[in-house]
């Protein structure tokens, strides 16, 4: 059976942690296929709140198996701390983890590496989340990684020194107050940690599993406007956030791609620096900040919020070839008198529809304004008791983008769900 993606259509943060274990039941197998711990997926139900960094959203459902796809980095430190905190509360749900080979290991020294660039940025700071995702990306394409199937070698340790060797004699060109290259004792527990679960060709489990009519789902992580190619560069992450990047992340071919699942919430939300059209400064800004809770779930920072920006919606749609859209937090816009869409941009006096090659210097949106609904939904289970205001607004969404919203999340519980089909 093809592999079904879901991945965000934003800026991150689109709720891809709790659609995920909403849709896992029907799925065989979940599967990471980029990023790393900068990644925060929430996942929430009854009294249960938990927020992964590495592991797959289906890890809480019994008969999912997990993989950590080759397209991922491993941060053997937070790796450990997640199975030690789902250890202690769920330890049943580690028997279906499964780890590519071929993912690239997180040092300490990458850590150190990214603070010591962003610091000689300054101004520019991408605000990264400082998890050494860049450094061990840059390290992967400059041939000189270390991979979760190298701490099965007996020169395991001579390659962990040669690679760091490399990182202090970097580090010393920055104008950084370097530490001590810190942690290396959690680090070599992580890796212990690692080698209790089962490694794998993660590219032949997928694709046996394919051949074998399983179901498998590709779970994405951060959002198309943060891709490396087609994000607003450089206020990106280090890999492809985009649908092709479940083929390389997982090693499957573009024809066994069935379904792509794209999310995003019904107003934009972004941590971290970087331009963004359609942010607001105004009560409303506000207001989306506070009642939808908008703090990362990796670093606790205040996200920046404002309205939906359509253009780039449609971009990241054509990008991903989203045959299904799911929209998020819709129940935060209950309570607004009215809310905006940024449908065009006035870019030096034109108005245009499309996404600019940067988005530097003044884009002003061009707004349609919406008629609000005051009405709690979080307990609506059907798509037709929605207030009508916001049907008009998934609608309106669905005729612009020629794509069905097909699921409207209402709260973050895994019951707040309304699918539509
Ligand atoms: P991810 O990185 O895409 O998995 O998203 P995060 O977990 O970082 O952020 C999404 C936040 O919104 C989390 O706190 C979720 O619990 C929450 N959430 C998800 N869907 C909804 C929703 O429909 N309504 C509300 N109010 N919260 C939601
Ligand atoms: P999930 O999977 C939101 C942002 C950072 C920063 C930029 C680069 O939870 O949606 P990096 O650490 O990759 O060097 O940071 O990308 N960023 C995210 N923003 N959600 C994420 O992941 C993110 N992962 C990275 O804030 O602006
Ligand atoms: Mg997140």
């Amino acid at each position: 059976m093809k592999m079904d993606v879901l991945l965000g259509l934003q800026w991150g943060d689109e709720g891809k942690g709790k659609i995920v274990d909403v849709l896992s039941p029907d799925y065989d197998i979940i599967a990471r296929f980029q990023g790393g711990p900068n990644a925060g997926h929430s996942l929430e139900f009854g009294d249960f709140k938990h927020v992964l960094h590495t592991i797959p959203s289906g890890i809480f459902r019994e008969n999912t198996q997990n993989v950590i796809g080759n397209g991922v980095v491993i941060d053997p430190i937070i790796f450990k701390q997640e199975i030690d905190k789902i250890r202690e509360i769920r330890p049943e749900a580690l028997k279906h983890l499964f780890i590519s080979k071929k993912a690239h290991l997180i040092l300490p020294s990458h850590k150190t590496l990214d603070a010591a660039s962003e610091k000689a940025k300054g101004q520019t700071k991408i605000g990264s989340t400082l998890k050494g995702i860049g450094p061990t990306y840059m390290d992967k394409t400059g041939r000189n990684g270390l991979r979760v199937g190298d701490i099965l070698r007996p020169d395991f340790s001579e390659k962990y020194d040669f690679l760091k060797g490399k990182h202090l004699q970097l580090l010393r060109q920055y104008d950084f107050d370097m530490p001590e290259v810190q942690n290396e004792k959690a680090w070599f527990e992580g890796i212990e940690c690692l080698k209790e679960f089962e490694l794998i060709d993660g590219e032949y489990f997928i694709n046996n599993a394919i051949a074998a009519d399983k179901k498998i789902l590709a779970e994405g992580a951060q959002g198309t406007l943060l891709d490396i190619e087609y994000g607003s560069y450089p206020y990106v992450t280090s890999s492809n956030t985009v649908s092709s990047g479940a083929c390389t992340g997982l090693g499957v071919a573009p024809t066994n791609v069935g379904k792509v699942f794209g999310i995003f919430k019904s107003y934009c939300t972004r941590v971290g620096s970087g331009p963004f059209p359609t942010e607001l400064f105004d009560n409303d800004g506000e207001f989306l900040q506070s009642k939808g809770h908008e703090f990362g779930a990796t670093t606790g920072r205040k996200r920046r919020c404002g309205w939906l920006d359509l253009p780039s919606l449609k971009y990241s749609i054509m990008l991903n070839g989203v045959t299904d859209l799911i929209m998020t937090k819709s129940d935060v816009l209950s309570g607004l008198d009215k809310f905006k869409v940024a449908t065009s941009y006035i870019i030096e006096g034109e108005n245009i529809d499309t996404v600019p090659y940067t988005y530097e210097g003044e884009i002003k949106p061009v707004f349609k304004e919406f008629i609000g609904w005051k009405e709690d939904i979080t307990k609506i289970k059907s798509y037709l008791e929605l207030p009508v205001e916001l049907k008009q607004y998934v609608e309106y969404i669905e005729k612009e983008t020629g794509v069905p919203v097909n699921i409207v999340s209402v709260g973050p519980d895994r019951d707040e769900t309304i699918v539509r089909i």
